[in-house]
């Protein structure tokens, strides 16, 4: 397997057409973007703990029964990927607030929900990814409602294995952001990446934070953050039979 041609360089990856036409060579950069990309940081090691991260998640997730893009870990910054049409919706679920909702319903930091919320944001960096409902996101052609519910469903199940998961290695999941893509036979499966970029973690005790906060409240060292997270991950390895 080579990589060939450069498909596109986003904030934090590089994509790479393969000499299989249905795969991609995904390089993860060592650049950390806050503000959807007006602050960009080069930050020193911080591809391979993503790669890392994310590699371990995707294996489990697979493991489950999770239909997602993921092929194999090529070495610590880089993985082989399915060739997939990213579908343009953030597709967040959250188990407790923060963030943004803590921000809109003015509420407290961490307040347990009964079930988990998922939200869909449209995927536009010009209009700063703003919120969709279901009705708006069919009304502008990107999924259909059958299609909603099923990114709904995956949503939520994906929630369930991580947030276990991630309790094995005495962290919750506060919340987290991932994105859909389809195959070239037309079936929706899990893309993009599930690193402490896109999720919201705090020590299950402590409930300091061990994500990109970090580097959005400028509070900690993201490099430290991550290699704590990625050692906890390591050390409560699960037996995964793919
Ligand atoms: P929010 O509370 O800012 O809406 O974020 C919800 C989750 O989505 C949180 O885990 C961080 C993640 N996220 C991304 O991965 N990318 C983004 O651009 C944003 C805004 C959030």
């Amino acid at each position: 397997m080579k990589k060939t041609t450069l498909i596109k360089e986003g904030k934090a990856k590089r994509l790479y057409n393969t000499d299989e036409k249905d795969l991609v060579w995904v390089e993860y950069m060592d650049q950390a973007t806050a503000l959807n990309g007006k602050r960009k940081d080069h930050i020193a090691g911080k591809g391979e703990l993503n790669n890392q991260i994310d590699c371990i998640l995707f294996e489990q997730l697979v493991a489950k029964g999770i239909h997602t893009d993921f092929v194999q870990k090529l070495s610590n910054n880089e993985q082989l990927n399915r060739k997939v049409k990213i579908i343009p919706l953030e597709v967040v679920v959250r188990n407790a607030a923060s963030g943004s909702f803590q921000r809109k319903f003015d509420v407290s930091y961490l307040q347990a929900f009964d079930q988990p919320v998922v939200e869909f944001f449209y995927k536009s960096d010009e209009l700063d990814d703003p919120f969709i409902n279901t009705n708006q996101a069919i009304a502008l052609k990107i999924i259909d409602l059958e299609e909603s519910q099923r990114l709904e469903k995956m949503a939520l199940e994906i929630n369930q294995i991580l947030k276990e998961r991630f309790a094995k290695a005495h962290l919750q999941l506060v919340d987290f952001k991932v994105e859909f893509g389809k195959t070239a036979d037309d079936e929706i499966v899990l893309a993009d990446e599930i690193s402490p970029d896109s999720c919201r973690l705090v020590d299950l005790t402590t409930k300091e934070s061990l994500d990109k906060d970090v580097f959005r409240k400028k509070t900690g060292d993201l490099v430290t953050v991550y290699q704590e997270v990625l050692n906890r991950l390591n050390n409560s390895q699960e037996e995964v039979h793919v």
